[in-house]
């Protein structure tokens, strides 16, 4: 949460006033309502479902592009482990590809890991770092595979002038505590396919078959889940969203005075970026030449690695790599077409990587001038 005042407080008022919580008790045009058109606006895609958390925002995009038993979906192995639970949510299998240096996919290992069965990819734009969607995108054309982009921690966040969640078929947000814009806990699915939309629609809402919208719904109605929001969550984010610009030009004219400083400098590196101009500039990478000098420079100076975040690295995900999963009858890798085992060494070169790589924190409350001084102290 980088946000939060007056204007949410008096929003969330104004919904308990009204004694209309729920956002299609009163019909349509409510604050959820509002705040996915305000979305829509702003991402530049047709369709959005705000839904409860950015886990179930990738659910319910999978079960919009169609996802199900007997596909495999391929996740990068340094992310948080909702990206590689969302698959088998739905009935398929995650399989884990490696990310390169910008500590997002690898599009060589993407190619590396399809096999006849690989229906789509998720790719994660971790920690605001765009992913590198155009040779994503062309190897998902190349191999008929749909693209739902998590973009759970790069919330506003853009690749080559298209916002994130927009260049693939569908996209997930995140509105937890910790990302860009927040409600506590909230996600939205972001999609321009009706398809995608009205099965997401679909299911977020027990079928939905009861709604005054119905009627618009072309495709066939199904059983789903409930993963409906509060008008309290929609009224809250309605504001974050008029904050989200100010949030990312704080952070990223931050992040550009910290890169301008410590590039000039020899002896560190910034890990590269797919567009730097997208970036959220929530955090800045620097990639050391070992693991040894990596730990030196973040024991000297308080910093971490992404490896010690611990539950972010695949090798942690204990409901994965156990494949524990929800009733011995409801086992996606009973339903997969050739046997799924995890090793912790299947993505090596990621562990490598997040090894080497220490995270410098973007202040987001200090003056530029202290944003400057904080960089230059990583010199001595
Ligand atoms: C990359 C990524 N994907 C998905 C999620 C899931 O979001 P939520 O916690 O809202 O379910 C998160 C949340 O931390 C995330 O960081």
């Amino acid at each position: 949460m980088y946000l939060m005042g007056q204007e949410e407080i008096e929003a969330v008022g104004e919904v308990i006033e009204s004694a209309q919580f729920m956002r299609y008790r009163g019909g349509e045009g409510g604050y959820t309502e509002r705040f996915e058109r305000a979305l829509c606006a702003k991402v530049g895609v047709e369709h959005a479902v705000t839904v409860t958390s950015g886990t179930a925002a990738l659910i319910c995009a999978l079960v919009g592009l169609g996802i199900g038993p007997g596909d495999e979906v391929i996740v990068p192995a340094y992310t948080w482990v909702a990206s590689a639970l969302a698959p088998l949510a739905v009935g398929a299998v995650p399989i884990l590809a490696d990310v390169d240096e910008t500590l997002t996919l690898d599009p060589a290992d993407l190619e590396r890991k399809i096999t006849p069965y690989t229906r789509a990819v998720v790719p994660v734009h971790m920690c605001g770092f765009p992913c590198h969607m155009d040779a994503i995108m062309a190897i998902a054309a190349k191999h008929h595979l749909a693209v739902c982009e998590d973009a759970c921690q790069a919330v506003g966040g853009a690749y080559k002038g298209k916002m994130l969640t927009s260049i693939g078929q569908a996209g997930a947000y995140s509105f937890n505590q910790f990302k860009n814009i927040t409600c506590g806990e909230g996600g939205a699915v972001l999609t321009s396919d009706p398809l995608v939309y009205e099965r997401a629609m679909i299911y977020h809402d027990c079928g939905c078959f009861t709604r005054s919208h119905a009627d618009r719904i072309q495709s066939p109605f199904f059983a789903g889940s409930n993963f409906r929001v509060s008008e309290i969550q929609g009224a809250i984010l309605g504001v974050q969203l008029t904050r989200l610009d100010g949030i990312l030009r704080r952070l990223r004219e931050r992040k550009a005075a910290m890169l301008d400083i410590l590039s000039g400098a020899k002896a560190l590196s910034p890990n590269p970026s797919n567009d730097i101009e997208g970036d959220c500039g929530t955090t800045l990478p620097l990639l050391f030449d070992t693991e040894a000098e990596a730990k030196l420079f973040a024991e000297k100076h308080g910093l971490g690695r992404p490896i010690e975040t611990g539950r972010h690295v695949y090798t942690n995900w204990e409901p994965l790599m156990k494949q524990q999963v929800v009733h011995p009858k409801m086992n996606p890798y009973e339903w997969a077409h050739r046997e799924i085992r995890y090793a912790d060494d299947m993505c090596a070169r990621t562990l490598e990587l997040l090894s080497r790589t220490v995270y410098v924190g973007v202040p987001f409350e200090e003056a530029l001038d202290d944003a400057r001084a904080a960089a230059r102290r990583l010199l001595e």
